[in-house]
């Protein structure tokens, strides 16, 4: 990449202080971004819909200092844990935000999902993060709404890959693709070719396993350098990009269904045939994946399932089934989520600008 088009001229008349606030979304890959190269470049294209109810809230206050310090409170409690993450985030993003080392930073953050819920806040966290330090830049060199988008993508991505797609409603493309225009490497391009269909489309998370990943995603990247089936995979996905494409437009719900699923459950693939091999599925994340295709063929209903990386089920399906979905869940599929526990979300329209004040 052209790292001078990120960079900002060391001698921009930032803001002496103020505080900016951003809500930025999680979001849920249909095809999966699976291995990666130094510094958080995919080694596949990547797409997925953006969320809507499941975001972080960002407050970030500053004010000039001699060098840069940051205190993160997290829903009101100072949390010195979470700053060895931003510090690493900052430094890679310093470089392209050279304003930053000249702040007091206080970072107020919080998730409208509980933190031990297995959803990854990483990518609605460094996104937002990303957007509320972008607006300081954006408030000095008065960027276009395009250009702060972008770069906002860019740092998010080097906080985490998948964050990057997050700047965007209703989906986020990641990764270099012959047949996604503008598409790159860097950062995320918005997407929404879509049939309307899938413009609605809902995403209830049945919270399986609460618990801290066993094993890190990045751990879990780092093994597909060396994997006997990476090579494969990363055609797989390139493939399965353009093939999804078609449908995405189409609206063909059968042909999404078996892409989606056979994308989680490759990602999930990948991880029980790594060396060494790790598995994230518990007893309940099977016992749901076969309730819904039972369902499915028993009634009819065009559910989907893929996951993350973790044990919890995205249960995927039009806003039309959103009442037989909710009842099917409390019938049949909430016996298998802990404590009972489910998340209601669906497809979103990206990030929202909550507070921008300047002194
Ligand atoms: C399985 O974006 O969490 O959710 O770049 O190391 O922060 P880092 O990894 P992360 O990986 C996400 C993996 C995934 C698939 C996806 O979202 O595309």
């Amino acid at each position: 990449m052209i790292q001078e088009e990120y960079t900002t001229e060391a001698t921009l008349s930032v803001p002496e202080s103020g505080t900016v606030a951003w809500e930025s979304p999680s979001n849920i890959a249909l095809v999966k971004y699976w291995g990666k190269k130094p510094v958080q470049l995919p080694a596949n294209a990547s797409i997925s819909f953006t969320l809507k109810n499941c975001y972080t809230a960002t407050k970030l206050s500053f004010s000039k200092a001699d060098k840069r310090s940051v205190k993160v409170f997290v829903g009101g409690q100072e949390q010195p844990s979470f700053l060895k993450k931003i510090e690493t985030f900052f430094e890679r993003i310093e470089s392209y935000c050279p304003y930053i080392n000249h702040y007091a930073f206080k970072i107020e953050t919080e998730n409208t999902f509980p933190h031990s819920s297995g959803i990854a806040s990483s990518a609605s966290g460094f996104s937002a993060l990303a957007l509320c330090v972008l607006s300081i830049e954006r408030k000095a060199a008065g960027l276009s709404d395009a250009d702060f988008y972008k770069k906002a993508s860019f740092l998010s991505r080097l906080g985490s890959g998948s964050a990057c797609r997050s700047v965007y409603g209703p989906m986020g493309v990641w990764g270099a693709h012959a047949d996604y225009t503008g598409s790159s490497n860097d950062f995320a391009v918005p997407y929404d070719d879509v049939h309307d269909v899938f413009k609605t489309y809902q995403d209830t998370i049945l919270l399986v396993d609460k618990g801290e990943k066993k094993v890190s995603s990045t751990l879990g990247h780092d093994l597909m350098n060396d994997h006997p089936f990476a090579a494969n995979r990363f055609e797989q996905a390139r493939n399965h990009m353009l093939e999804l494409q078609k449908i995405l437009k189409s609206g063909n719900i059968l042909d999404f269904n078996r892409l989606v699923e056979k994308e989680a459950l490759t990602l999930h693939a990948m991880m029980m045939t790594s060396d060494p091999y790790f598995m994230l599925f518990k007893p309940n994340t099977l016992n749901i994946i076969h309730k819904v295709w039972e369902k499915r063929t028993s009634d009819n209903i065009p559910f989907t399932i893929t996951l993350d990386a973790g044990a919890n089920v995205h249960l995927l399906y039009p806003a039309e089934y959103k009442q037989l979905a909710l009842d099917f869940i409390k019938d049949e599929l909430i016996a298998y989520c802990q404590n009972e526990q489910y998340i209601c979300d669906e497809v979103g329209n990206g990030p929202l600008l909550k507070m921008e004040h300047y002194a």
